[in-house]
């Protein structure tokens, strides 16, 4: 953690965590190791995020299409969430933090999907930060499954041309996974990629976007700050003339 304060600090801060398996690769590890080391660069960043005032900070965990990924890399990354829950806990409490996890949880495995719900009990009266975990998550999935609950409210509404003619930009959003959620101010992406993987596609519309070289579990608090001070220095119109 920092005394080095940035100003001007994006309210919703999003990362895509990518780079784990090649930082393995490059030390003759397996991909898992990565991952494993990814979790302590988790850690790091939350707790600068917090010290910075960063109110939520959102991680791209797993992808609806990493489920596609070896069977073994899959079951070592849910075991791994189970395990980095319950170790993270007390540190979360500490901080002030309210965790949340967002995606498809039906498809996570049933001890993963209950020890989520109980971590959310917890800590939901975390104030300081809100650390959001996109699991199982992707963005198309998110917009189609706020379109099928539309549809259903508009069919049980019993005049759907009129409930959906009256359905604003705001009314969609809050079908979203996302909902009462702000929309990511900055999304920062690890490892040299420079795509979104199917991320948050509605939620992203007007987040400044920040690319780095550095592989998830080489990320320090230093690149986390770097990426703050570079936001700071943007210039969002949102399509305004300034
Ligand atoms: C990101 O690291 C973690 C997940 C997607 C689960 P990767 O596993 O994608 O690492 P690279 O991209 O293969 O290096
Ligand atoms: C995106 O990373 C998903 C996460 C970081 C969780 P990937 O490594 O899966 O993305 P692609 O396959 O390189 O686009
Ligand atoms: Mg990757």
């Amino acid at each position: 953690m920092s005394q080095d304060i940035v100003i001007r600090v994006p309210q919703h801060v999003s990362i895509i965590m990518d780079g784990n398996g090649r930082w393995a690769k490059e030390r003759g590890l397996e991909r898992t190791q990565g991952h494993l080391q990814g979790v302590t660069s988790v850690k790091k960043i939350t707790e600068e995020a917090v010290a910075q005032g960063v109110k939520y900070l959102s991680l791209y965990t797993f992808s609806e299409e990493n489920w596609n990924r070896p069977e073994e890399e899959v079951a070592y990354l849910m075991k791994l969430m189970f395990k980095s829950i319950s170790d993270y806990l007390e540190t979360m409490i500490k901080n002030g933090v309210r965790f949340k996890v967002l995606g498809n949880r039906s498809r996570l495995p049933k001890d993963l999907d209950e020890a989520i719900s109980q971590t959310e009990k917890i800590t939901s009266a975390g104030d300081k930060m809100t650390l959001v975990v996109f699991l199982s998550y992707s963005g198309k999935w998110d917009i189609l499954q706020a379109a099928k609950a539309l549809a259903k409210q508009a069919v049980a509404s019993g005049d759907a041309d009129s409930f959906l003619e009256g359905i604003s930009e705001d009314d969609f959003g809050k079908f979203l996974v996302t909902a009462g959620i702000p929309d990511p101010d900055l999304i920062i992406r690890t490892s040299g990629e420079e795509r979104l993987s199917n991320y948050l596609l509605w939620q992203g519309a007007y987040s400044e976007f920040y690319f780095t070289k550095v592989l998830w579990p080489d990320f320090a608090e230093e690149d986390f700050r770097e990426a703050l001070r570079t936001y700071a220095k943007r210039d969002r119109r949102y399509g305004k003339v300034k």
